[in-house]
């Protein structure tokens, strides 16, 4: 089972996704084959990645549909002026017609912030991005983009580990509609802390697993990253075993500790 959130188009957002950042080259093309063949079907890229070219080729090459994978690719803040060209040659990188998902990596300047959310929804009008949305912007912002435009990004793509845990914050973009894809969950968590290691003993699953499965808990999308196969493949395997509402619990309080 492939646990999914739906967007507004009635798109569904695979929950786990495929980090891309750092892959480069064929360590990149290598390691998107594999966590297709593995069986993710969504993939996370940006422009400031520089591997669109080896992750449309990697979907290309799999013999998976391109309809079964969903593609996210992100707008640098310094195009934000060319935000339409910057897509067409993410587009061409890719080797596609369109992204899933296509978001403005990180907030440009306060004169551009509206000018680039509106390139982002003409690009979804006429179809070359089946979502919209936004990354490392706070909920004020996206209220700004909201408010100026009528229309709210699908999704806000943001740092989340049991360290930064915000019950809080994740209201705040439950209560606009906005789907949270939380980054970094593996890089900036302690992977040999006691909690993690006596919980991951107990169900007989690596501590890594436990965390992504702690995000699944609370239904953050995952973005889990890794070039060694075994890795890749253990990331995606979340569903052989339950977390307690204890186990939970425990490591949601990273958050108020950590
Ligand atoms: N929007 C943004 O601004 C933004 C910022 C950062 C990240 N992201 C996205 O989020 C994705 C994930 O974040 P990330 O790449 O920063 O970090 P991450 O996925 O949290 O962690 C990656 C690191 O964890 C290691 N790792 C992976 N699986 C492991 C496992 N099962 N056990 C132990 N170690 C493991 C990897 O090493 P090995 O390769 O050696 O396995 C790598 O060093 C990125 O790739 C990118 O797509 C977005």
């Amino acid at each position: 089972m492939t646990r999914s959130v739906k967007l507004g188009d009635g798109l569904a957002l695979p929950l786990i996704g495929f980090g891309t950042w750092r892959l480069r080259s064929k360590t990149a093309y290598e390691s998107v084959r594999a966590a297709l063949d593995i069986g993710y079907r969504h993939v996370d890229t940006a422009t400031l990645y520089k591997n669109e070219s080896e992750v449309g080729r990697a979907v290309k090459d799999s013999g998976v549909d391109r309809e079964q994978v969903f593609i996210t690719t992100k707008l640098r803040p310094s195009d934000a002026r060319h935000a339409r060209r910057a897509l067409e040659s993410s587009l061409r990188q890719l080797g596609t017609g369109y992204v899933d998902l296509w978001l403005v990596h990180w907030p440009p300047g306060r004169d551009e912030l509206v000018q680039a959310w509106e390139e982002l929804l003409s690009a979804q009008d006429e179809g070359l991005a089946r979502n919209v949305g936004v990354s490392n912007h706070s909920p004020a912002q996206i209220d700004l983009l909201t408010e100026a435009t009528g229309r709210r990004p699908a999704v806000n793509q943001i740092p989340w580990s049991p360290a930064q845990h915000d019950p809080a914050l994740l209201e705040e973009h439950r209560r606009r509609g906005v789907v949270v894809e939380g980054y970094s969950g593996l890089k900036n968590t302690d992977l040999r802390h006691p909690v993690l290691t006596e919980i991951a003993q107990r169900h007989g699953v690596t501590t890594a697993q436990v965390v992504l499965r702690w995000h699944l808990e609370h239904d953050i999308v995952i973005l889990p990253r890794s070039s060694r196969r075994e890795r890749i493949a253990a990331n995606f395997d979340l569903e052989g075993f339950d977390l307690t509402p204890e186990d939970v619990a425990a490591i949601d309080a990273f958050g108020r500790t950590g």
